[in-house]
């Protein structure tokens, strides 16, 4: 999709469809949707006093201009309430209205700025809320169909805006949501690759192939080197499948001196379980499992691209939770990367092994600050449905960086306690630890497992097992992979470049 900024008045745009708004109970559209309603003769106006555009979120109306402007048809978009108007608005509105018309064929699109000047938001995150927008809306999840076809894609994207300064301005905000919409589309690709495509070794690759693109510095443990550094959590959770793990390292280094913020994602390309093995109802959607790694390559990909000035250190453990004759079994006791032992009472509790070795190393890497995001936890789907991600931590600074990059990105975090109590649910009476503390609050035993790797490195931890897919259609995006994650972390990335 190719994306520009025009310094024109709306009615002189040329496109397939030109996308203008609405607020709830507003009977005379004014500004850009005004100046529209004029060159429509007062159309919109007559449609809203029939009630047939009331302005709410997610409705779309689509009116053919049939030689009245430039512009073949007009899309209104409902806004909502005013005073409920944020960030996630804009996706929403946008993204269904792009769907929409992308279903009748449009590939041209023009739009307006919508809600620059609202709050806090101007013209620059408006533009960029706008691409990402149209782009995460119109994403095609079908890809290994081979008969039906392929939705048309949207072509050009044109945001209009007639004020030169803000024009510039949102020529800004365009280029950054481009490269934020590039790599959460690659993210969503990859989470949504099956397991038989995407294994450790493929996933190896693709960061090989990222890296090389930006010149970055990759490097990549396979097994045998696993065993003798002593990746113990690593290599206990791979050993049931024939697709061995790895762990991946990309290392972007813009400054000589500075924090080094690690971003560990979890990369469990398939979680059957293992010996503690899932129902098999729904367990085709553990594929996704890797979505935190995905997630980190896309914001990797992302901050490189936009040139952040903060030293990154992406850091991915990868591997295959299967049951077999080598697999590890409940009772086992390993020994990790830290030193730690921890007795294996569930072999379904694997990622919180892969990632308590991916920290230690992190940490030995000089990492001053450490962030992940894992899908780790069916009882964080339990507590927080699929409306947003958990959020913990030891450092209320780093979390409170984070929430505020999630608000600014337009995705939803919630924080869960994590008070020291919890950790006695990890005691093992042969190891160190055990690596699950049983039911009651999973999501927090989970993250009190993983502190224990953290020592006193400011770490925050965003638990995404609710989020990494819509298992509906929603109105602005297709079900399948959502690429959470991506959005927050390329925010938070910008907060600590002082952006
Ligand atoms: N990958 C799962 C968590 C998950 C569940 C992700 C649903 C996405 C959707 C994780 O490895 C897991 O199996 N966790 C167990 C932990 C338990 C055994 C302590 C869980 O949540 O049931
Ligand atoms: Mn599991
Ligand atoms: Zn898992």
């Amino acid at each position: 999709m190719q994306v520009s900024v025009l310094s024109r008045s709306v009615n002189e745009v040329e496109a397939d469809a030109l996308i203008v708004n609405l607020f709830e109970g507003v009977r005379q559209p004014g500004g850009a949707t005004g100046a529209v309603d004029a060159a429509l003769g007062g159309q919109i106006g007559r449609l809203i006093e029939a009630g047939e555009i009331r302005g709410k979120l997610n409705e779309v109306t689509i009116i053919h201009t049939d030689g009245r402007l430039p512009a073949a048809r007009v899309a209104v978009a409902g806004l909502g309430k005013q005073e409920e108007f944020n960030l996630e608005t804009i996706y929403k509105a946008v993204g269904c209205a792009a769907r929409s018309l992308q279903s009748r064929g449009c590939k041209k699109i023009a739009t307006i700025l919508h809600g620059a000047g609202a709050g806090n938001i101007d013209a620059e995150n408006s533009a960029q809320a706008v691409v990402e927008a149209v782009s995460i809306a119109t994403y095609d999840p079908g890809a290994y169909k081979t008969v039906e076809p392929a939705p048309a894609a949207i072509e050009e994207l044109l945001l209009v805006e007639r004020d030169a300064s803000r024009a510039a301005k949102a020529r800004r905000g365009a280029s950054v949501g481009k490269v934020v919409a590039d790599a959460l589309a690659s993210t969503r690709k990859l989470v949504n690759e099956p397991a038989n495509d995407l294994t450790p070794g493929r996933m190896a690759e693709e960061a090989r192939r990222l890296a090389n693109l930006h010149g970055l510095d990759v490097e990549v443990f396979e097994q045998p080197e696993l065993e003798r550094r002593g990746f113990g959590g690593i290599v206990a959770v791979g050993k049931g499948s024939e697709e061995t793990p790895v762990l991946i390292t990309i290392r972007y280094i813009p400054r000589r001196r500075g924090p080094l913020v690690a971003l560990v994602g979890k990369g469990m390309m398939f979680d059957s379980g293992g010996i503690s093995i899932k129902p098999s109802e729904g367990m085709e959607l553990m594929k996704g499992d890797m979505a935190g790694a995905a997630a980190v390559l896309g914001a990797i990909d992302a901050a490189c691209r936009l040139k952040l000035k903060v030293n990154l250190l992406a850091v991915m453990p990868c591997a295959e939770n299967l049951p077999s004759g080598r697999a590890a079994k409940p009772g086992d006791v390993i020994k990790t990367l830290s030193g730690k032992t921890v007795e294996i009472v569930n072999t379904d509790a694997e990622g919180r092994l892969i990632l308590a070795d991916a920290f230690t190393y992190a940490r030995s890497q000089g990492a001053t600050h450490i962030v992940d995001l894992a899908t780790l936890t069916g009882a964080c789907v339990v507590a927080l449905g699929n409306i947003t991600s958990g959020l913990m931590g030891n450092d209320e600074d780093l979390l409170e960086k984070l929430r505020s990059a999630a608000a600014r990105a337009g995705e939803r975090v919630w924080p869960l306690p994590l008070f020291p109590e919890y950790r006695e649910q990890n005691k093992s009476p042969i190891a160190d630890l055990k690596n699950s503390g049983g039911r009651p609050a999973g999501a927090i035993t989970a993250a009190a497992f993983l502190q224990e790797f953290v020592d006193n490195t400011p770490w925050a931890h965003l638990d995404v097992a609710g989020t990494y897919w819509n298992e509906k259609d929603v109105p602005y995006m297709a079900k399948g992979p959502t690429g959470v994650g991506v959005r927050t972390l390329v925010e938070f990335v910008r907060l600590m470049a002082g952006h």
